[in-house]
Protein backbone atom coordinates (compact mmCIF):
# COMPACT_ATOMS: atom_id res chain seq x y z
CA UNK A 1 0.00 0.00 0.00
CA UNK A 2 1.51 3.14 -1.53
CA UNK A 3 1.30 6.88 -0.51
CA UNK A 4 -1.43 8.78 0.31
CA UNK A 5 -2.51 5.91 2.70
CA UNK A 6 0.52 5.02 3.30
CA UNK A 7 2.49 8.04 5.33
CA UNK A 8 5.85 7.08 6.95
CA UNK A 9 6.28 10.63 8.50
CA UNK A 10 3.39 9.56 10.83
CA UNK A 11 4.86 8.05 12.80
CA UNK A 12 7.77 10.11 13.38
CA UNK A 13 5.76 12.80 14.33
CA UNK A 14 7.02 13.35 17.80
CA UNK A 15 9.49 12.06 20.54
CA UNK A 16 7.00 10.11 22.20
CA UNK A 17 5.66 8.40 19.32
CA UNK A 18 9.70 7.68 17.89
CA UNK A 19 10.16 6.15 20.94
CA UNK A 20 7.44 4.10 20.55
CA UNK A 21 8.72 2.32 17.44
CA UNK A 22 12.32 2.19 18.28
CA UNK A 23 13.71 -0.62 16.61
CA UNK A 24 17.69 -0.82 18.54
CA UNK A 25 17.74 0.27 22.08
CA UNK A 26 20.85 0.65 23.31
CA UNK A 27 21.58 0.24 27.08
CA UNK A 28 24.36 0.37 29.54
CA UNK A 29 24.28 -3.35 29.99
CA UNK A 30 25.81 -3.73 26.66
CA UNK A 31 28.60 -1.51 27.27
CA UNK A 32 32.44 -2.56 28.50
CA UNK A 33 35.03 0.05 29.32
CA UNK A 34 38.84 -0.82 27.82
CA UNK A 35 41.03 0.40 30.85
CA UNK A 36 45.14 0.80 31.24
CA UNK A 37 46.89 -0.27 34.35
CA UNK A 38 50.54 0.32 35.44
CA UNK A 39 52.80 -0.05 38.10
CA UNK A 40 53.26 2.77 40.24
CA UNK A 41 50.88 4.63 42.56
CA UNK A 42 48.98 7.88 42.02
CA UNK A 43 49.55 7.26 38.55
CA UNK A 44 46.91 9.27 36.10
CA UNK A 45 49.04 9.70 32.38
CA UNK A 46 47.05 11.13 29.98
CA UNK A 47 47.17 8.91 26.75
CA UNK A 48 47.76 12.19 23.57
CA UNK A 49 45.60 10.58 21.02
CA UNK A 50 43.06 9.44 22.76
CA UNK A 51 41.31 12.57 25.22
CA UNK A 52 40.02 10.98 28.24
CA UNK A 53 41.81 7.91 28.26
CA UNK A 54 44.42 7.28 30.48
CA UNK A 55 47.28 4.87 31.96
CA UNK A 56 46.29 4.49 35.75
CA UNK A 57 47.88 2.35 38.42
CA UNK A 58 45.69 0.23 40.54
CA UNK A 59 44.98 2.93 43.31
CA UNK A 60 43.79 5.48 40.72
CA UNK A 61 42.44 2.88 38.51
CA UNK A 62 40.09 2.05 41.06
CA UNK A 63 39.12 5.24 41.49
CA UNK A 64 38.14 5.68 38.12
CA UNK A 65 36.11 2.37 37.68
CA UNK A 66 34.57 2.99 40.91
CA UNK A 67 33.18 6.40 39.24
CA UNK A 68 32.00 4.23 35.48
CA UNK A 69 29.98 1.96 37.85
CA UNK A 70 28.64 4.48 39.68
CA UNK A 71 27.29 5.98 35.92
CA UNK A 72 26.03 2.28 35.20
CA UNK A 73 28.86 0.99 33.74
CA UNK A 74 29.19 -2.59 34.74
CA UNK A 75 31.78 -4.25 32.85
CA UNK A 76 35.35 -3.90 32.17
CA UNK A 77 38.01 -5.10 30.38
CA UNK A 78 41.61 -4.35 31.73
CA UNK A 79 45.27 -4.12 29.71
CA UNK A 80 48.50 -4.00 31.58
CA UNK A 81 51.41 -2.28 30.84
CA UNK A 82 54.28 -4.33 32.27
CA UNK A 83 57.67 -3.58 34.35
CA UNK A 84 60.19 -5.33 31.95
CA UNK A 85 59.21 -6.74 28.43
CA UNK A 86 60.90 -9.44 27.30
CA UNK A 87 61.01 -11.87 24.64
CA UNK A 88 59.36 -14.85 26.81
CA UNK A 89 56.44 -12.13 27.92
CA UNK A 90 57.17 -12.81 31.92
CA UNK A 91 55.08 -10.61 33.16
CA UNK A 92 51.84 -11.78 30.88
CA UNK A 93 51.59 -14.77 33.27
CA UNK A 94 53.34 -13.55 36.15
CA UNK A 95 51.40 -14.36 39.37
CA UNK A 96 52.36 -10.19 40.47
CA UNK A 97 52.03 -9.01 37.36
CA UNK A 98 50.12 -5.95 36.63
CA UNK A 99 46.81 -7.18 35.35
CA UNK A 100 46.88 -9.68 38.06
CA UNK A 101 47.04 -6.86 41.05
CA UNK A 102 44.84 -4.82 39.24
CA UNK A 103 42.22 -7.96 38.85
CA UNK A 104 42.69 -8.98 42.78
CA UNK A 105 42.28 -5.22 43.59
CA UNK A 106 39.34 -4.59 41.75
CA UNK A 107 37.61 -7.86 42.74
CA UNK A 108 37.61 -7.05 46.12
CA UNK A 109 36.77 -3.37 46.73
CA UNK A 110 34.34 -3.62 43.69
CA UNK A 111 32.69 -7.00 43.21
CA UNK A 112 29.65 -6.32 41.59
CA UNK A 113 31.99 -5.20 38.46
CA UNK A 114 32.27 -7.44 35.58
CA UNK A 115 35.62 -8.10 35.23
CA UNK A 116 37.37 -9.12 31.65
CA UNK A 117 40.95 -9.61 31.06
CA UNK A 118 42.56 -9.10 27.40
CA UNK A 119 44.49 -11.87 26.84
CA UNK A 120 47.29 -11.33 24.39
CA UNK A 121 51.74 -11.09 24.64
CA UNK A 122 52.48 -7.69 22.53
CA UNK A 123 52.10 -5.47 25.92
CA UNK A 124 54.72 -8.22 27.00
CA UNK A 125 57.25 -8.65 24.65
CA UNK A 126 60.21 -6.76 23.91
CA UNK A 127 59.66 -6.79 20.12
CA UNK A 128 55.57 -5.94 20.74
CA UNK A 129 54.47 -9.16 18.85
CA UNK A 130 51.49 -10.94 20.25
CA UNK A 131 53.44 -14.49 19.99
CA UNK A 132 56.39 -16.24 20.57
CA UNK A 133 59.42 -14.82 17.92
CA UNK A 134 62.42 -16.47 16.39
CA UNK A 135 64.11 -15.64 13.38
CA UNK A 136 61.90 -12.96 12.62
CA UNK A 137 58.86 -14.84 12.35
CA UNK A 138 56.04 -15.02 14.81
CA UNK A 139 55.36 -18.84 16.05
CA UNK A 140 51.95 -20.15 16.39
CA UNK A 141 52.30 -23.19 18.56
CA UNK A 142 54.73 -21.82 20.91
CA UNK A 143 52.78 -19.17 21.36
CA UNK A 144 49.74 -21.11 22.90
CA UNK A 145 51.16 -22.48 25.89
CA UNK A 146 51.71 -18.84 27.24
CA UNK A 147 48.17 -17.56 26.49
CA UNK A 148 46.66 -20.16 28.23
CA UNK A 149 48.72 -19.67 31.32
CA UNK A 150 48.53 -15.91 30.81
CA UNK A 151 44.53 -16.80 30.84
CA UNK A 152 44.69 -19.03 34.20
CA UNK A 153 46.84 -16.49 36.00
CA UNK A 154 44.33 -14.29 35.61
CA UNK A 155 41.60 -16.63 35.95
CA UNK A 156 43.51 -17.40 39.46
CA UNK A 157 43.46 -13.70 40.15
CA UNK A 158 39.73 -13.70 39.77
CA UNK A 159 39.00 -12.70 36.34
CA UNK A 160 35.37 -13.17 35.58
CA UNK A 161 36.23 -13.73 32.03
CA UNK A 162 38.82 -13.90 29.25
CA UNK A 163 39.23 -12.38 26.12
CA UNK A 164 42.36 -13.49 23.58
CA UNK A 165 43.14 -10.82 21.20
CA UNK A 166 46.28 -12.45 19.50
CA UNK A 167 44.97 -14.21 16.51
CA UNK A 168 46.69 -17.55 16.75
CA UNK A 169 44.99 -20.20 15.45
CA UNK A 170 44.07 -22.87 18.40
CA UNK A 171 44.38 -20.18 21.03
CA UNK A 172 40.75 -20.91 22.35
CA UNK A 173 40.97 -24.39 22.90
CA UNK A 174 44.53 -24.12 24.56
CA UNK A 175 43.00 -21.50 27.18
CA UNK A 176 39.84 -23.63 27.62
CA UNK A 177 41.77 -26.63 28.17
CA UNK A 178 44.04 -25.07 30.89
CA UNK A 179 41.41 -23.47 31.90
CA UNK A 180 39.03 -26.90 32.46
CA UNK A 181 42.14 -29.04 33.95
CA UNK A 182 42.47 -26.12 36.87
CA UNK A 183 38.83 -27.03 37.78
CA UNK A 184 37.65 -23.52 35.81
CA UNK A 185 34.66 -24.85 33.81
CA UNK A 186 32.22 -21.92 34.42
CA UNK A 187 34.48 -18.95 32.93
CA UNK A 188 33.55 -18.09 30.02
CA UNK A 189 35.88 -16.90 26.78
CA UNK A 190 35.23 -13.92 24.24
CA UNK A 191 37.54 -14.44 21.67
CA UNK A 192 38.51 -11.89 18.97
CA UNK A 193 37.72 -13.87 16.28
CA UNK A 194 37.51 -11.62 13.31
CA UNK A 195 40.18 -9.28 14.17
CA UNK A 196 41.51 -7.86 11.54
CA UNK A 197 45.02 -6.01 10.91
CA UNK A 198 43.86 -2.51 10.98
CA UNK A 199 45.14 1.34 11.37
CA UNK A 200 42.82 2.06 13.02
CA UNK A 201 44.74 0.52 16.25
CA UNK A 202 47.35 3.24 16.01
CA UNK A 203 46.19 5.11 19.12
CA UNK A 204 45.74 2.14 21.73
CA UNK A 205 49.08 1.47 20.65
CA UNK A 206 51.03 4.86 22.41
CA UNK A 207 48.41 3.86 25.33
CA UNK A 208 49.62 0.24 26.03
CA UNK A 209 53.35 0.68 24.11
CA UNK A 210 52.68 -2.23 21.91
CA UNK A 211 53.76 -1.43 18.39
CA UNK A 212 55.42 -4.28 16.84
CA UNK A 213 59.45 -3.47 16.77
CA UNK A 214 59.67 -4.83 13.43
CA UNK A 215 57.55 -5.87 10.61
CA UNK A 216 53.10 -5.84 11.04
CA UNK A 217 50.31 -7.87 12.35
CA UNK A 218 49.37 -9.09 9.06
CA UNK A 219 50.60 -13.10 9.58
CA UNK A 220 48.55 -13.40 12.31
CA UNK A 221 45.40 -10.30 12.03
CA UNK A 222 42.66 -10.58 9.43
CA UNK A 223 43.29 -9.17 5.95
CA UNK A 224 40.68 -6.16 5.59
CA UNK A 225 39.11 -7.21 2.31
CA UNK A 226 38.61 -10.55 3.57
CA UNK A 227 34.29 -10.97 5.10
CA UNK A 228 33.43 -14.85 4.52
CA UNK A 229 37.43 -15.73 6.27
CA UNK A 230 36.08 -14.10 9.22
CA UNK A 231 32.59 -16.43 9.48
CA UNK A 232 35.19 -19.40 9.49
CA UNK A 233 37.50 -17.71 12.26
CA UNK A 234 34.11 -16.99 14.56
CA UNK A 235 32.92 -21.07 13.37
CA UNK A 236 36.42 -22.32 14.55
CA UNK A 237 36.66 -20.15 17.85
CA UNK A 238 33.25 -21.51 19.13
CA UNK A 239 34.16 -25.18 18.01
CA UNK A 240 37.11 -24.33 20.69
CA UNK A 241 35.16 -23.52 23.15
CA UNK A 242 34.45 -19.59 22.78
CA UNK A 243 31.00 -18.40 24.50
CA UNK A 244 31.06 -14.87 22.88
CA UNK A 245 32.79 -14.10 19.88
CA UNK A 246 34.04 -10.27 18.88
CA UNK A 247 35.03 -8.41 15.85
CA UNK A 248 37.31 -5.77 15.41
CA UNK A 249 37.23 -3.02 14.58
CA UNK A 250 33.40 -1.97 14.30
CA UNK A 251 32.94 0.66 11.98
CA UNK A 252 34.72 0.12 9.24
CA UNK A 253 32.81 -3.56 9.98
CA UNK A 254 29.53 -3.54 10.40
CA UNK A 255 28.60 -5.83 7.52
CA UNK A 256 31.19 -8.83 8.83
CA UNK A 257 29.44 -7.72 12.10
CA UNK A 258 25.68 -8.28 10.60
CA UNK A 259 27.05 -11.83 8.71
CA UNK A 260 28.57 -13.07 12.35
CA UNK A 261 25.22 -12.23 14.18
CA UNK A 262 23.13 -13.89 11.46
CA UNK A 263 25.08 -17.44 10.90
CA UNK A 264 25.52 -17.95 14.91
CA UNK A 265 23.36 -18.09 17.89
CA UNK A 266 26.03 -16.87 20.75
CA UNK A 267 26.35 -13.18 22.06
CA UNK A 268 28.61 -11.49 19.24
CA UNK A 269 30.66 -8.31 20.99
CA UNK A 270 32.57 -4.91 19.06
CA UNK A 271 35.31 -3.23 19.66
CA UNK A 272 34.94 0.72 18.65
CA UNK A 273 38.78 0.60 18.49
CA UNK A 274 40.96 3.58 19.77
CA UNK A 275 40.93 5.29 15.87
CA UNK A 276 37.25 5.14 16.16
CA UNK A 277 37.58 7.16 19.30
CA UNK A 278 40.32 9.46 18.41
CA UNK A 279 38.50 10.49 14.92
CA UNK A 280 35.24 11.62 16.80
CA UNK A 281 37.50 13.56 20.06
CA UNK A 282 39.47 15.36 17.70
CA UNK A 283 36.56 15.99 15.64
CA UNK A 284 34.71 17.04 18.24
CA UNK A 285 37.77 19.26 20.00
CA UNK A 286 37.27 21.21 16.82
CA UNK A 287 33.98 21.35 16.85
CA UNK A 288 33.06 20.16 14.02
CA UNK A 289 31.10 17.29 15.19
CA UNK A 290 28.29 17.34 18.35
CA UNK A 291 29.93 14.51 20.29
CA UNK A 292 27.27 13.61 22.59
CA UNK A 293 24.77 12.77 19.23
CA UNK A 294 28.09 11.51 17.02
CA UNK A 295 29.10 8.59 20.01
CA UNK A 296 25.23 7.86 20.54
CA UNK A 297 24.83 7.50 17.02
CA UNK A 298 27.77 5.48 16.41
CA UNK A 299 27.15 3.16 19.28
CA UNK A 300 23.83 2.31 18.20
CA UNK A 301 24.58 1.77 14.95
CA UNK A 302 26.47 -0.52 15.98
CA UNK A 303 24.51 -2.53 18.29
CA UNK A 304 21.97 -2.52 15.11
CA UNK A 305 24.58 -4.52 13.05
CA UNK A 306 24.35 -7.02 15.46
CA UNK A 307 26.06 -6.38 18.52
CA UNK A 308 25.04 -7.46 22.03
CA UNK A 309 28.08 -5.97 23.58
CA UNK A 310 30.27 -2.92 22.60
CA UNK A 311 33.79 -1.94 24.11
CA UNK A 312 34.24 1.53 23.91
CA UNK A 313 36.56 4.38 25.67
CA UNK A 314 33.22 6.34 25.65
CA UNK A 315 31.29 3.95 27.87
CA UNK A 316 31.33 6.03 30.88
CA UNK A 317 29.64 9.21 28.67
CA UNK A 318 27.40 6.90 26.81
CA UNK A 319 26.51 5.77 30.59
CA UNK A 320 25.63 9.05 31.73
CA UNK A 321 24.14 10.52 28.50
CA UNK A 322 21.91 7.26 28.59
CA UNK A 323 21.09 7.41 32.22
CA UNK A 324 20.01 11.66 31.73
CA UNK A 325 17.86 9.69 28.10
CA UNK A 326 15.54 8.00 31.25
C1 LIG B 1 46.35 -6.56 21.64
C2 LIG B 1 45.22 -5.63 21.36
C3 LIG B 1 45.19 -4.52 20.49
C4 LIG B 1 43.93 -3.93 20.67
C5 LIG B 1 43.23 -4.71 21.59
N1 LIG B 1 44.04 -5.76 21.99
C6 LIG B 1 46.22 -3.92 19.63
C7 LIG B 1 46.77 -4.65 18.50
O1 LIG B 1 46.32 -5.72 18.08
O2 LIG B 1 47.78 -4.11 18.01
C8 LIG B 1 43.45 -2.68 19.98
C9 LIG B 1 42.36 -1.93 20.69
C10 LIG B 1 42.14 -0.54 20.21
O3 LIG B 1 42.70 -0.09 19.20
O4 LIG B 1 41.35 0.16 20.89
N2 LIG B 1 46.65 -7.49 20.68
Amino acid sequence: MGYPVTRLRRLRANERLRQMVRETRLTADDLIYPVFVTHGRGVRKAVEAMPGVYNFSVDTLLAELAEARALGVKATIIFGIPLVKDEAATEAYADEGIVQQAVRAIKKELPDLLVITDVCLCEYTSHGHCGVVKDGRVLNDPTLELLARTALSHVRAGADLVAPSDMMDGRVKAIREALDEAGYVEVPIMAYSAKYASAFYGPFREAAGSAPQFGDRKTYQMDFPNAREALREAELDLEEGADIVMVKPALAYLDVLRRVRDRFGCPVAAYNVSGEYAMVKAAAQKGWLDERAVVMEILTAIKRAGADLILTYHAKDAARWLAEEM
